[in-house]
């Protein structure tokens, strides 16, 4: 099958009480290892980029990439923007082959949210491309989203109405205490997740699906593979995956995970230098990150997601 948009994945995510994944892509072995997990536990997923990643690794290579593992599995795969800053570069996405885009108006004021967003729906939609709105902004710090926790405030369930409403996007980000990176709470804070507002915005957009961003669990045992091999990640603290599970139980169809992915590669790199300093052949070390990627893909599809045999 061609990539897909999110439109059906969403739906049977809704009634199914599952989530999809959304994992970020950089390069090829970052790629691969969400792909092979997804083909062995046969679960659909959303591969997205970033405007920093595309950046990075170039338009073109990420796009014929993501075309390569679908042409290979066979598995539904969206190919989807993640937090696109403007109209220009969702139109270069939705241009370039991409099947779902995310307009992060988050931090404008509502009315041009509301016209930003309705702007990229019209062209996307038009187009048979799914798109992502945001309302309420979270705390974190990635190349282009950086907000302060003072500044990070949650979704006001009374706004999502008339949002979804007037600008008729397909799935909303909302806030509700998971943020950005690998340092999402101090120590000794307890993780805390907003469900009463999930809740509310379920309530008011009954069958509609919902997107978790900076939904990271960095799990203490690749933190501590990094520590133990040279790294220094003091304190990185992440979303339990049972809050996950719930949210995903609920209205949450898309939950997004980079910070675990570059955790696991970086672990992986570590653990492999580690272990054969004598090494310099990229595909020694690559080979074992991408590997580590699988495991951490294949533990949130079966742990968090609940989206394996789902295709
Ligand atoms: O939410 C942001 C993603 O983790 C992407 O981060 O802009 O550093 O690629 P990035
Ligand atoms: P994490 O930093 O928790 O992995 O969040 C990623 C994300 O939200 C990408 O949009
Ligand atoms: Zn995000």
């Amino acid at each position: 099958m061609p990539l897909v948009n999110t439109k059906e994945m969403f739906a049977k995510a809704y009634a199914g009480g599952y989530a999809i994944g959304a994992f970020n892509i950089n390069d090829m072995e970052i790629l691969q290892g969400i792909v092979d997990a997804c083909q062995q536990l046969r679960s659909p997923v959303i591969l997205q980029v970033s405007g920093s990643a595309r950046k990075y690794a170039r338009h073109a290579y990420l796009v014929n990439l993501v075309k390569a593992a679908e042409a290979e599995t066979g598995l539904p795969i969206a190919l989807h923007l993640d937090h696109g800053a403007d109209f220009a570069l969702c139109k270069e996405c939705i241009d370039g082959g991409f099947t779902s885009v995310m307009i992060d108006g988050s931090s404008l004021p509502y009315e041009q949210n509301v016209a930003e967003t309705a702007r990229v729906v019209e062209y996307a939609h038009a187009r048979g491309v799914t798109v992502e709105g945001e309302l309420g902004q979270l705390a974190g710090v990635e190349d282009e989203v950086s907000v302060d926790a003072d500044r990070a405030h949650y979704t006001d369930p009374s706004q999502v109405q008339d949002f979804v409403g007037r600008t008729g996007v397909d799935s909303l980000a909302i806030a509700i205490g998971t943020s950005h990176g690998a340092y999402k709470f101090k120590p000794g804070q307890k993780p805390q997740l907003r469900f009463d507002i999930l809740q509310e915005v379920m309530d008011r957009l009954p069958n509609y699906p919902i997107v978790l961003h900076g939904a990271s669990s960095v799990l203490p045992q690749y933190v501590e593979i990094v520590n133990r091999n040279g790294g220094r990640m003091a304190d990185a603290i992440g979303i339990p995956e049972e809050m996950l599970r719930k949210a995903a139980s609920m209205a949450v169809c898309k939950i997004n995970v980079d910070s675990d992915l570059r955790l696991a590669m970086t672990a992986g790199i570590r653990k492999h230098f580690a272990e054969h300093p004598e090494h310099f052949d990229p595909r020694q070390y690559l080979g074992e990150a991408r590997g580590f990627i699988t495991d951490v893909v294949r533990g949130k599809i079966l742990n968090v997601l609940g989206s394996a045999d789902k295709i």
